[in-house]
């Protein structure tokens, strides 16, 4: 078992993961799956967690996987959510019987702080009085109380399709605004009125290091998160959600990558499909990377950090999220890819 996961572990990173630390994390696995199955416990990971938490979860995935994922949650108790204070408050939203935990609560996102509730309520004030026809969407990654102010969510992996269901003409888009113009972009028919919100992680990345490999590699296929500059996005083979770019590099039959997010994904690449190359153009979220697996044997051990909400913000935003179901049949636009990769 310590072969199979220092082999599997060091194909991520040979350097960090030599066996002395990989016998430590195979000891705290242990505890970790002991304390799960104690605790009635289920535990979700999205795409960019470190790898070794992968080992211990029951299911990883997008933002979409998830949220979906997590009101499938029957059986057990417990929800311990190992990806960023939004995601485990959408856990919440829509599975409200069970206890939702964060193993870590510096796990926030500095996207999501940008739009504030009070911003927000005043910004739709002020545009409803100049397009009353204005209709609210926002990207999941925003507090459940900017969720509950608005007509309806999405993810990466459904934003254009979202946007386009929606019956109204004008559009606030909240927070992303590479996201807002990716959407506008695909759906030229609407006027998308961008909130001013980036991510922090995905506008450092450059054209340069794209450029660059496309010289070094030809033939290179370059999967691009949508919530990367335009200069970026107009770089790439794909514009895709996390798990958009696994099952596109699963189906492609390219074999040299790159995957152009944060760098959690290329280490989930290297894990998911081990038979193809990633390349890395990609930086490190600093609230993705703060649960370890220590935090999560605490969180275990102590039942901590439970997410509560307010059941009225609780229930406007789960209307939200609905709506997005709603609107697209839980389906992603991701699934698109088939035909993208069947041109090569
Ligand atoms: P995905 O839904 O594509 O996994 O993205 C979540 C996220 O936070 C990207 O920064
Ligand atoms: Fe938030 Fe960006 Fe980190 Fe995703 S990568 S959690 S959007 S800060």
């Amino acid at each position: 078992m310590t072969e199979t996961l220092i082999q599997k572990l060091q194909r991520v990173d040979p350097d960090y993961y030599v066996r002395e630390r990989v016998v430590k994390i195979e000891a705290q696995l242990q505890r970790i799956r002991k304390l799960k199955r104690e605790r009635n416990a289920v535990l979700l990971a999205h795409n960019y967690q470190r790898p070794e938490i992968f080992e211990v979860a029951d299911f990883a995935g997008d933002s979409l996987g998830l949220s979906l994922q997590a009101a499938e949650v029957h059986d057990a108790k417990v929800i311990v959510f190992c990806g960023v204070h939004f995601m485990a408050e959408t856990a919440k939203i829509v599975n409200p019987q069970k206890t939702v935990l964060l193993p870590n609560l510096a796990a926030g996102c500095s996207l999501a702080d940008t739009a504030t509730a009070p911003a927000v309520e005043d910004r739709i004030r002020e545009l409803k009085q100049v397009y009353p026809d204005l209709g609210v969407v926002t990207y999941v990654n925003t507090t459940a109380e900017v969720k509950a102010l608005s007509d309806a969510c999405c993810t990466s992996s459904n934003a254009v399709s979202v946007v386009r269901a929606l019956p109204n003409q004008y559009v606030l888009f909240i927070p992303d605004q590479n996201l807002a113009r990716h959407v506008a972009t695909h759906v030229p028919e609407k006027t998308i009125i961008a909130w001013d919100g980036f991510c922090y992680v995905h506008q450092q990345i450059s054209p340069d290091v794209i450029l660059k490999m496309r010289q070094e590699i030809p033939g290179i296929k370059v999967l691009v998160h949508p919530e990367c500059r335009d200069d970026v996005l107009k770089l790439a083979d794909a514009a895709l959600s996390t798990s958009g770019m696994i099952d596109y590099a699963k189906q492609s039959n390219a074999s040299e990558f790159l995957a152009v997010t944060e760098c959690g994904l290329s280490d989930m690449l290297q894990i998911a499909v081990p038979e193809k190359h990633f390349y890395r153009a990609c930086k490190i979220c600093r609230f993705m990377k703060a649960i370890t697996l220590e935090n999560v044997e605490e969180s275990l051990r102590k039942m901590q950090f439970e997410i509560t909400l307010d059941e009225d913000v609780r229930l406007r935003a789960g209307r939200a999220i609905q709506h997005m179901f709603d609107l697209t049949s839980s389906k992603r636009d991701d699934l698109a890819i088939p035909a993208d990769v069947a041109d090569e």
